[in-house]
C-alpha cells in the first residue's frame, strides 16, 4: 500500500516500521475516476490518502469535480475505475465502532415541521435508538453548536447560520469521526461565516474529526485546514497541495497573522492557475 501524501514525500513514510506504527489512512483513492452516464468525464483518475485527525480541504473552479470527489469518499456513487478504502478495508468497515462519518450539504435540509431537538434526533431514531437513550446525545450535539436556548425552535424561527448549526449538531449526533462538508457555510455572510468556521475547528479539535471540507473561499480554506487540495478542471484533478503547518486549534488570532495573509496570497495565485484554460485541459 502507498502510504505516500501527494506532493509530500518524507523519509517516514517511506519507512515501512514507521508507517506501519501509524494509524491507517481513514480514506484511500487509489486511482478514482469517474465518467458519467452521459460521457462527462468528472474526475481523472485521482490518488489521495486522508489520514485520521486531517482537515483536508479541497478547492477549484466551479466544475472541477469536488463535490464529485467528496460524493466518492462517502460511498455516495461509485467509481468507474479504480476504487476506495476506508481504514483500508472496503465499505462495510465504515459503521463499525469509532468508523463512521457524516455528510452535511450545502442547504441545511432540515424538517421545517420538527423542532430542533426533533432534527437532530432523526438519524438515531433511523436508528433505532431509543429516545432515552437518544436525548441526552442530543442535548450534548445542541449544546456543542450553541444552539441550546432554542431546542424547541422550529426552523423557520433560526437564521440562515442557526439552521446550519443544527445541520451540523445532526451530524454530530451521530458521533461519526469522518464528517463530510460540501459548502456548507457557502450562503452565509462573511461574517457568520467566520464564525462558525471558528466553531467548527474547535469541535473537529475537540472531538478528533477527520474533516473533508468544500470550499470557494480562499480564507475559509486557510483557516481551516490542514491540507488543501487546489483542484483543477476538463477532468477533474489534483492540481497543488498546500501544507497549512500552524497551531491548533487555530483561533482568531491566526487569521490576523502576516502568515495567514501569506498563506491567503499564495493560495490565491494557485487558484488562478489552476482555474486559466491551459490548466484545465482546455477541451469541452
Ligand atoms: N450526475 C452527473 N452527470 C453528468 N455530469 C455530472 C454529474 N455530476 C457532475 N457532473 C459534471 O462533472 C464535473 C464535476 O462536477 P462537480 O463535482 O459537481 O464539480 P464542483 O463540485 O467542483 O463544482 C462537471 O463538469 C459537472 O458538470
Ligand atoms: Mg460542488
Amino acid at each position: 500500500m502507498n502510504a505516500l501524501l501527494p506532493g509530500q514525500p518524507t523519509d517516514e513514510s517511506t519507512n515501512p516500521m514507521i508507517a506501519s506504527s501509524e494509524p491507517p489512512p481513514a480514506v484511500e483513492v487509489l486511482s478514482a475516476e469517474k465518467v458519467f452516464s452521459n460521457g462527462t468525464r468528472g474526475l481523472a483518475p485521482i490518488s489521495l490518502n486522508i489520514a485520521e485527525g486531517e482537515f483536508l480541504t479541497l478547492i477549484g473552479p466551479s466544475g472541477c469535480g469536488k463535490s464529485t470527489l467528496l460524493k466518492l469518499i462517502a460511498n455516495l456513487i461509485e467509481p468507474s475505475d479504480g476504487r476506495l478504502l476506508w481504514w483500508r478495508g472496503d465499505f462495510t468497515q465504515v459503521g463499525r465502532e469509532g468508523r463512521r462519518f457524516a455528510f452535511v450539504f450545502q442547504e441545511p435540509t432540515l424538517m421545517p415541521w420538527a423542532r430542533v431537538d426533533a432534527n437532530v434526533r432523526l438519524p438515531l431514531e433511523l436508528a433505532n435508538v431509543s429516545a432515552a437513550a437518544a436525548a441526552p446525545v442530543v442535548a450534548d450535539a445542541i449544546e456543542r453548536v450553541g444552539l441550546s436556548a432554542f431546542t424547541r425552535h422550529y426552523p423557520r424561527q433560526l437564521s440562515g447560520g442557526m439552521k446550519m448549526r443544527v445541520s451540523i449538531a445532526r451530524a454530530l449526533a451521530t458521533n461519526p469521526n469522518l464528517l463530510l462538508m460540501d459548502e456548507p457555510f457557502g450562503a452565509l455572510d462573511e461574517f457568520t461565516r467566520n464564525k462558525l468556521d471558528a466553531d467548527l475547528v474547535r469541535l473537529w479539535w475537540e472531538r478528533k474529526l477527520t474533516n473533508v471540507f468544500v470550499t470557494h473561499s480562499i480564507y475559509e480554506a486557510v483557516f481551516l485546514s490542514t491540507r488543501i487540495i487546489v483542484m483543477a478542471a476538463n477532468p477533474g484533478r489534483i492540481f497543488r497541495t498546500m501544507t497549512i503547518d500552524q497551531p491548533q486549534p487555530r483561533d482568531e488570532g491566526f487569521r490576523d497573522s502576516p502568515k495567514f495573509a501569506a498563506y491567503c496570497r499564495e493560495l490565491s495565485t494557485w487558484l488562478a492557475e489552476a482555474s486559466l484554460p491551459s490548466a484545465t485541459g482546455g477541451t469541452s
